[in-house]
């Protein structure tokens, strides 16, 4: 069945420019498999008349956008949001491990799945890349939920096999032969994607990274996904740890982990060698800036990745984030562009935040023109956002003479009141 939805549209284009209707029309239907997509996009105008046929919505006074992508989330992390600690190592210690320990129990995991997925459709994050634990039974009820509500979703098993406490530490041998094993069990299932997790390099035994890089060579449409150069004292770490590597950062090229589908989140503590690395190996920076915010980690430089061509999009990082909100992280990482004591600042225009956290993330995902945006084709993932959602929204949105004033609007005051629905494949 062929559906329209008449309203006010916003879309990319190849370039990553905004594309904005004001009275515009979305045309969605299933594809031969069954999956909805998108198959036709632009002014109410224009497509009315070819599309008579189709069941339409008219939704006066609103807005479609792409379902948000999250490059970076950790979903066994919801109960520690908001945990103070004097940065990284001590925060993980703390709060980290022990709340992840308790994801050996499947019931737990599945709880927290249940609500993990509640939260990100309400706040219109339709795809994430998500860390689960290192317990097998976390990974089984991540997708066993993101399965049952169709949505696409990508993530793994944690590696972490040293430096670790009783309870999440896991076993090098057998921690890869469960990471196979849920490669084989839920990588390409439906809208599922599996990525091969170590935690970070000091966590894992050379052997255990030496593993994860061979899976990641076997199967070489698996997503990588891991942490680096986020902290000071981490970075030393893992230079003491690694002290052959020219950086943090080439210890994973070293192991095979650096390649198209690749993603490490933070990427602050980088030099130019750095970028180019990750230029080179088509390797994306996660960027997570209310969690750099929280845990004092540093600012992520966007005039360096800009420069270097680096791959990049925006994350929560939560737990060590403070919020689900993609407006939230929209605005965190417009504050941390500005920032100009550490390195260059630069003002980033609101439609490349939104880009950032949509079709830019899909790009650096490696998920262009699948998910992120509203071009023909693209699976039917999206928002139907409300700018009256409050009196303040209302009054600026209604004043905007801009896309960019509208846009920087929505990114200054929204939060989950301003999604009305999230759409994932039409549902
Ligand atoms: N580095 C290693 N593990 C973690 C984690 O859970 N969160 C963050 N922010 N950094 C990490
Ligand atoms: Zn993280």
């Amino acid at each position: 069945m062929k559906k329209a939805y008449r309203a006010s549209l916003l879309r990319f284009d190849d370039e990553g420019q905004a594309l904005y209707e004001q009275d515009g029309l979305l045309v969605t239907g299933p594809d031969a498999r069954g999956r909805e997509r998108v198959l036709d996009a632009g002014s109410h105008a224009a497509l009315a008349a070819s599309h008579a046929d189709a069941q339409l919505t008219h939704l006066p006074g609103r807005i479609l956008a792409p379902g948000f992508v999250d490059m970076h989330i950790h979903f066994p992390q919801l109960d520690i949001i908001g945990a103070p600690a004097d940065g990284l190592l001590p925060w993980l210690e703390n709060y980290t491990f022990p709340a992840e320990s308790r994801f050996a129990e499947a019931a737990h995991a599945q709880e927290a799945a249940t609500f993990f997925f509640d939260e990100l459709l309400r706040q219109g994050v339709s795809t994430a890349l998500t860390f689960c634990t290192s317990h097998p039974a976390s990974v089984d009820a991540f997708f066993g939920e993101a399965q049952r509500r169709g949505l696409r979703m990508l993530g793994g098993k944690v590696l972490q096999d040293r430096h670790s406490p009783d309870g999440v530490r896991d076993q090098t041998e057998q921690s890869l032969i469960d990471t196979e094993a849920l490669i084989q069990r839920w990588h390409g299932q439906d809208r599922l994607g599996y990525a091969i997790t170590p935690r970070f390099a000091p966590t894992s035994t050379e052997a255990q990274l030496r593993g994860a890089g061979e899976l990641a060579a076997k199967y070489a449409d698996t997503w990588i996904h891991s942490h680096v150069a986020e902290n000071k004292d981490e970075v030393r770490w893992a230079r003491e740890l690694f002290p052959k590597a020219r950086s943090y950062l080439d210890v994973y090229a070293g192991f095979g982990l650096m390649r198209e589908r690749a993603v490490y989140a933070h990427c602050i503590h980088f030099d130019d060698a750095d970028r180019q690395l990750m230029h080179d190996t088509k390797t994306a920076a996660a960027v997570s800036p209310t969690s750099n915010l929280f845990l004092g980690s540093g600012f992520f430089d966007f005039e360096g990745a800009q420069r270097t061509h680096m791959r990049h999009g925006l994350a929560s990082d939560v737990g060590g984030g403070t919020s689900f909100s993609p407006f939230h992280t929209m605005l965190a990482a417009y504050y941390i562009g500005r920032e100009g004591q550490t390195k260059p600042g630069l003002s980033l225009a609101p439609s490349r935040l939104w880009w950032l956290h949509t079709a830019g993330a899909a790009q650096a995902l490696g998920l262009a023109g699948t998910i992120g945006n509203l071009q023909p084709g693209c699976e039917a993932d999206f928002l139907v956002l409300n700018p009256q959602a409050t009196p303040l929204l209302a009054r600026k949105s209604a004043r905007a003479d801009s896309l960019e004033e509208l846009l920087f609007a929505l990114i200054v005051l929204g939060d989950d009141r301003l999604i009305e629905r999230t759409h994932v494949a039409g549902r």
